[in-house]
């Protein structure tokens, strides 16, 4: 009889991520909040499965990320981990803790750390911040928990920042996100996201540590690229930041089609005789 350790041998790990840092070869990231998308994402070969808190903007509506909750991110989880069961079960799952649900103290992060990995089957946890965040990261890892770290523009804290400009770009806070990255990887973290930081800083993290970057707005040099996957697919034209490559135009298409839809429902060509009992 096969163990679900068997059966899931293809399955992508941290240690190949490492790995495929090593050979120069790149990772691929894309988020994912449903099981359609999980699903689909899995079968085109995508490494990474973020459910990125980003739920809350482009699931939600909402116009941080500050309001998810663990049990909203759990509810997101779940469906993408049976969307990724449901293709190959090859991408590696990894949740994002919501605000606040790592910051009180470190036992409190490995609580709700243990909650995600325990009540969804995801493969690992994502949190922002550099220091202040490095005991709850050392103590999410020591309990065999993976952490992905994440640097620069951290949204949880835009009220902090009060924009989404672009980060350290001064010399005193690209050596301060510098020294984050170190600590991180010494805390045990298993790759570190990048986001909207100077090219040239970017790559100097990235030559400096020995687990992979995974950058967002970070320029090429990052071991690897996330995007939001409602931004790449072009499903809201209206938001069209620079470091998002399109690479299809989903309201175009889909308001297209529902226009029809309505169109053929109003006019009664729906349902036709070949489409009824
Ligand atoms: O929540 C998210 O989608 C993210 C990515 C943008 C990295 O954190």
């Amino acid at each position: 009889m096969s163990t679900q350790l068997e059966t899931s041998r293809r399955a992508f790990t941290t240690s190949q991520a490492i790995e495929m840092k090593k050979k120069g070869e790149k990772i691929a990231v894309l988020t994912a909040y449903d099981f359609t998308i999980a699903r689909l994402l899995d079968l085109a070969g995508v490494d990474i499965i973020l459910v990125g808190d980003s739920a809350s903007n482009v699931f939600a509506g909402n116009e941080t990320t500050l309001p998810m909750t663990l049990d909203e991110m759990i509810y997101h989880v779940r469906a993408v981990v049976k969307g990724v069961h449901a293709a190959t079960g090859r991408a590696m799952i990894v949740a994002d803790m919501p605000f606040m649900t790592y910051q009180l103290s470190p036992e409190d992060a490995l609580k709700n750390a243990g909650r995600l990995m325990k009540e969804t089957g995801c493969h690992a946890v994502k949190l922002e911040g550099g220091k202040v965040v490095a005991d709850a990261v050392k103590r999410i890892t020591d309990a065999g928990i993976p952490v992905m770290a994440h640097l620069g523009l951290t949204p949880q804290s835009i009220y902090k920042f009060g924009s989404y400009k672009v980060r350290a770009k001064d010399e005193r806070e690209a050596e301060e996100l510098l020294r984050d990255a170190k600590l991180l990887e010494e805390c045990g973290a298993f790759a570190v996201v990048l986001e909207k930081i100077p090219t040239a800083l970017a790559e100097k993290v990235t030559q400096s540590l020995g687990v992979p970057t995974i950058g967002i707005g970070a320029g090429s040099a990052c071991d690897g690229q996330v995007l939001v996957i409602n931004d790449m697919l072009g499903l809201n034209n209206a938001f069209r930041p620079r470091f998002v490559r399109r690479y299809a135009n989903l309201e175009q298409i889909i308001s297209d089609a529902v226009r029809r839809y309505v169109a053929d429902v109003k006019s009664r060509d729906f349902p036709n005789e070949s489409e009824s009992y």
